[in-house]
């Protein structure tokens, strides 16, 4: 009897139990590769039975190359909704046991599926990819799907965050869904991302190159920067993805996740530290992740990039229970100097919080742009514009601190007054100029010191730097102008910092009205 509710129930519990029978094959084949299951891997990311799977038992259609033999459920991709610390997001998880996580009809059908229902919800989307890429037997349809999906994640840009989760290969055009969304976070040793594999780069080139050299995690997260996370292990890529989406609203209309403000009102023993901070020779760096740490809540922060372009940072943290965004030069990595890589990395960050509604909080301390050849040629003006445009474009609050030197272009696209910022604040130590005392003399004396008998010169110059840094190299001409609109003691830049983003909490700017401007790309 067919027909009968006992009878259909039953057949319900046989086609659940070859899932669980997959899932067990799945977990024997992954686990030997020390990765976990699509599912596994949902479920560690989710809180404890928040998982709702969508289109368990969805099969491809296809009938190529014996395929219509084998018609697994779910047909490699693992998709649905739960929830992170209380709050909604949709994912998807590549399950890499099935026809090798690739791409094909049905597949791309429920990827879609439920990036639509991130964007009706209004959550962020997580993408766990591992995977073959284009399904090789479904052809052209394959690549419809994938484009549908670059479509989907364009769309969803800066309506909802979007972060991917690299946990095994993503090679080809399969690279481009993570390259547009947000955040990318890639597992150590397993996960590769390039364009071309091994094998085809050997076999158009002759170059002769390993995965883990060509689209490792290391290189992905340090050299080209595609990766923003390069985590040890998954647990430890999930956990971080987990902490990111503490600090991020669910849409671009909805404000991020509000703690309660437990944060000392008087100034804290922490805070005086920041007295004796920087020190008194110019040329000697000091770490600046040791103000921002002084400035957010609890001391706790979340660098974004941390291996790539190591003189800027980006981090999100909190200033009186609220997320903002850091940008700072780190006078421990070049100087703290801007190059191509710093500057797209804190674009990207800037127009990413200024999407979200996040405030930016800038603190310089920049010798200014990168000088040199391979500079030009890799297109610093072009590419270093970007930070300058985001800037500018940004209308959320933003509150910028000069510590030391904003010497030049450094100092106009670090949040400079002139590019949009709100507040903006000096220390004593502050040196806004358009460059650095000695360079300065070099210019504006050189034909007077040339004509010096050279027993006087050094001398000479010396006095030259001592009367321009005492004119120059301080933050009250700025002042003067009301570029800086207060110079205070390090100690009281936390208190300052979170009066400032408490008063611009009600800042409502907006742009001239427009389809879409055309930053340099
Ligand atoms: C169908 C695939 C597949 C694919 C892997 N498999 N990739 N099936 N389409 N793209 C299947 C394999 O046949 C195998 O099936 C199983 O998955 C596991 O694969 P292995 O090769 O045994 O695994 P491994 O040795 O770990 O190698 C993984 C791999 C390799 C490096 C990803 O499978 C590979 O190179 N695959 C092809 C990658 C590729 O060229 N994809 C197209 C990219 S172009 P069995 O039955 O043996 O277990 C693209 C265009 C997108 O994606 C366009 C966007 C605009």
């Amino acid at each position: 009897m067919t027909d009968t509710t006992a009878f259909r129930i039953a057949d319900l519990a046989a086609r659940r139990e070859d899932l669980r029978i997959a899932e067990k094959r799945a977990v024997d084949r992954q686990h030997a590769k020390g990765k976990l299951t699509a599912r596994e891997r949902v479920e560690l990311l989710l809180d404890q039975d928040s998982f709702v799977e969508l289109d368990q038992f969805a099969r491809h259609r296809c009938t190529e190359f014996g395929m219509d033999a084998n018609r697994p459920y779910g047909d490699g991709v693992v998709t649905g909704h739960g929830t992170v610390d209380g709050r909604q997001i949709c994912v998807f998880s590549q399950d890499f046991t099935v026809f090798g996580g690739s791409m094909g009809e049905v597949f791309g059908e429920k990827v879609l599926k439920v990036m639509d229902l991130a964007m009706t919800l209004g959550c962020p989307v997580v993408g766990i990819n591992d995977s073959g890429g284009a399904r090789i037997q479904e052809g052209v349809v394959s690549l419809a799907y994938y484009a549908e999906l670059g479509r989907r994640n364009a769309l969803a840009s800066g309506v909802i965050p979007q972060i991917s989760l690299i946990m095994g290969p993503c090679a080809g055009g399969a690279v481009y869904s993570p390259a547009i969304t947000d955040f990318t976070v890639m597992v150590d040793e397993t996960a590769h991302m390039f364009v071309t594999g091994p094998d085809v780069v050997h076999a158009v080139s002759g170059e002769r190159v390993s995965a883990q050299r060509l689209g490792g995690a290391a290189v992905n997260s340090e050299v080209s920067g595609n990766a923003h996370h390069r985590a040890a292990d998954e647990h430890d890529a999930i956990d971080w993805v987990q902490t990111l989406l503490g600090y991020l609203p669910s849409n671009n209309l909805d404000a991020a996740p509000e703690y309660a403000d437990e944060t000392d009102p008087e100034l804290t023993a922490a805070d005086l530290e920041l007295d004796r901070l920087v020190p008194d020779s110019l040329n000697q760096a000091y770490d600046m992740a040791e103000v921002v740490s002084r400035l957010v809540d609890d001391g706790e922060f979340t660098e974004i990039h941390s291996a790539f372009a190591p003189n800027m940072i980006c981090a999100f943290g909190r200033v009186r229970g609220r997320t903002v965004g850091v940008v700072a030069n780190q006078p421990r990595h070049q100087a703290g100097v801007i190059d191509i890589d710093a500057s797209e990395k804190a674009a990207r960050f800037v127009r990413f919080c200024d999407a979200f509604g996040i405030p930016i909080l800038t603190l310089a301390d920049v010798p200014g742009y990168l000088p040199g050849e391979a500079q030009e040629r890799h297109g610093i003006i072009r590419r270093g514009a970007k930070l300058i445009y985001a800037y500018a474009e940004a209308t959320v609050p933003k509150v910028t601190v000069v510590i030391r030197k904003a010497y030049g272009g450094g100092y106009a696209v670090m949040g400079s007054k002139h590019l949009g910022a709100d507040v903006n604040l000096a220390w004593p130590t502050a040196e806004i100029a358009v460059m650095g005392a000695e360079g300065a003399v070099r210019v504006l004396h050189r034909h007077e010191l040339a004509a010096l008998p050279p027993e006087q010169r050094t001398a000479e110059r010396r006095r030259l730097t001592e009367a321009y840094r005492e004119r120059h190299s301080n933050p009250y001409l700025a002042a003067e102008r009301g570029y800086v609109d207060q110079v205070i003691a390090p100690s009281h830049t936390r208190l300052q910092v979170a009066r400032a983003m408490d008063a611009l909490r009600t800042k409502r700017q907006t742009l001239p009205a427009k389809k879409h401007g055309n930053i340099p790309l």
